[in-house]
């Protein structure tokens, strides 16, 4: 495996990475800050990552250096055959309501430029014959829930566009893994109350590490999230409007 991934610095994008590491594959670590890439890129090659392993700075909310990124890690792997985005970022509907500045820039990360740097990423792996493309959305994005609108949003237009992407390249020979984690123990939701089904990261990086090997199209982590969320997507508009999870 030779895989570019953008994110993992921190939470389920490292847990991911270590994971590959631990099985040899070849890596490529993108993001936007180059103490924490670097310091990664480290800890990577002592895990067992094959070769040393490669960093390229790319910031999610400037478009302009997702190409030169892509074609960079491209060239330090020559030729890469999985991309993963797991970077993202979080905010609750009450801070990103009183903060418009912040809402906008959460729009922008988790989904137009996730989309944009998609595409470009999309459009390389098919250029040498097709590949995987991971990307992590949420449970939040299967229903407009109170407390997660704009964040659900982003979620729930990330899950459409791979669902898309899935349809529409899938014969061509892409892998779209479209990964819908419950909550996870990790940075982003540091000071939070866990949920029901709190999971670890390393727990999660292994399912998803071997829905990557098989192709699967959607994953939910933990798993029991799949059928939490059957029920969820049934529920009535009116039992929606009352409830407030
Ligand atoms: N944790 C959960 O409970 C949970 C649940 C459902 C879905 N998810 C989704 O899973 C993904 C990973 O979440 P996580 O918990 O691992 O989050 P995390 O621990 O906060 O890590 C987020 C990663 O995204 C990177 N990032 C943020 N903004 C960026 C930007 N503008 N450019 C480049 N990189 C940027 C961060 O880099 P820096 O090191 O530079 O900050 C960090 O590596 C996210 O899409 C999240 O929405 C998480």
């Amino acid at each position: 495996m030779k895989a570019v991934l953008l994110g993992a610095t921190n939470g389920l994008g490292r847990a991911l990475a270590q994971e590959m590491a631990s099985r040899g594959a070849q890596l490529c670590l993108l993001g936007r800050n180059l103490q924490a890439l670097e310091k990664s890129a480290k800890d990577l090659e002592i895990r067992g990552a094959g070769g040393s392993v490669a960093t390229v700075p790319c910031d999610l909310l400037n478009r302009e250096c997702f190409d030169r990124a892509l074609q960079d890690a491209d060239a330090a792997l020559e030729g890469f055959d999985t991309v993963v985005v797991t970077a993202g970022v979080f905010g609750t509907q009450d801070e990103l309501e009183a903060d418009l500045e912040r809402a906008s820039d959460l729009l922008m990360t988790n989904f137009t430029n996730t989309v944009m740097f998609c595409e470009l990423a999309r459009k390389q792996l098919l250029k040498r014959g097709g590949g995987t493309l991971c990307v992590f959305s949420s449970v939040a994005g299967d229903r407009g829930r109170k407390p997660a609108v704009l964040y659900g949003a982003t979620k729930a237009g990330i899950s459409h566009y791979m669902e898309g992407l899935d349809h529409r390249y899938h014969e061509e020979g892409l892998s779209a893994v479209l990964v819908k984690p419950g909550f996870v123990k990790t940075s982003m939701t540091a000071g939070m109350k866990p949920s029901l089904f709190a999971a670890e990261p390393a727990s999660v990086a292994r399912t998803v590490l071997n829905a990557i090997h098989k192709g699967k199209p959607v994953v939910y982590v933990p798993g029991v999230w799949s059928l939490v969320m059957l029920v969820i997507r049934w529920l009535p508009r009116f039992v929606m409007r009352r409830v407030g999870f």
